[in-house]
């Protein structure tokens, strides 16, 4: 049975006083929302305030990638803010991802806040073969992406940001417990933008997935809190 923390909203706005309009138009239905680089920079950090006033979740999709001791300090400082999921690249290997573990446990226990969730992006899905290919990266991106996700969970992080197409590779492969939190969401009714391989929403909870991230299908719409709620009713919530 879905919940409604399994849809996470990406706040892709260019100022606070939008994201948070759209926050406030999605009321209730929606729990957790995707703050990225754009809003996060934008916002100065402000926007995380005023989420947590109105007792939203927050992922922090800030991607940190950097050599361990710089990452370290990142997480312990993205713990201390209070959100409740976060995340690192994958790809800046073993030493850094342990470093992350524990600088988040550290800047969780330090700030009295729930330790987040902590995640590593394994291949950005905008990555094809070739793409890969030419950064350094053999072998298809399937095959990348299961050796990124077996390091993330051998450091003992909480979960993968991944394509919904490989979750199920994913959930089969790597032992649990272990997230898989993936974008790239289309409902039929939504166009599909810039996105490729799109899977809808409850082609991926079927598939595994354990929590979508869906922007512009919802915060495009002319209505926010009737296509949440249609996204929603599509999960099975
Ligand atoms: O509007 P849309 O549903 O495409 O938004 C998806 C969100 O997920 C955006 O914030 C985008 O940056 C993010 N994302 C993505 N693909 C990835 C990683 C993140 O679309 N591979």
């Amino acid at each position: 049975m879905a919940n409604r923390e399994q849809l996470i909203v990406a706040l892709d706005y260019d100022n606070t006083a939008d994201a948070l309009a759209l926050v406030d138009r999605c009321g209730g239905d929606v729990i957790y929302y995707k703050v990225g680089l754009e809003l996060f920079l934008n916002s100065k950090g402000a926007v995380l305030e005023g989420l947590k006033e109105r007792c939203k979740k927050i992922f922090l999709d800030l991607k940190f990638h950097d050599i361990p001791n710089t990452v370290a300090a990142s997480c312990r400082w993205a713990a201390g803010l209070g959100v409740d999921m976060f995340n690192v690249h994958a790809s800046g290997g073993a030493d850094m991802l342990c470093r992350a573990r524990e600088a988040t446990d550290e800047g969780a226990a330090k700030s009295g806040f729930k330790r987040p969730v902590l995640l590593a992006v394994t291949i950005l899905t905008s990555l094809d073969q070739e793409a890969l290919s030419q950064v350094g990266f053999a072998g298809p991106p399937d095959e990348n992406v299961l050796r990124l996700a077996r390091l993330t969970h051998d450091a003992g992080l909480d979960g993968v940001v991944c394509s919904s197409k490989e979750a199920a590779m994913i959930n089969r492969e790597v032992p649990k417990p272990f997230l898989t939190v993936c974008p790239g969401i289309r409902p039929k009714w939504a166009q599909k933008g810039d996105q490729r391989r799109v899977m809808s929403p409850a082609e991926a909870i079927t598939s595994g997935v354990g929590a979508i991230v869906v922007g512009r299908p919802i915060t495009r719409a002319k209505d926010p809190q009737a296509a949440a709620r249609r996204v929603l009713a599509e999960m099975g919530v």
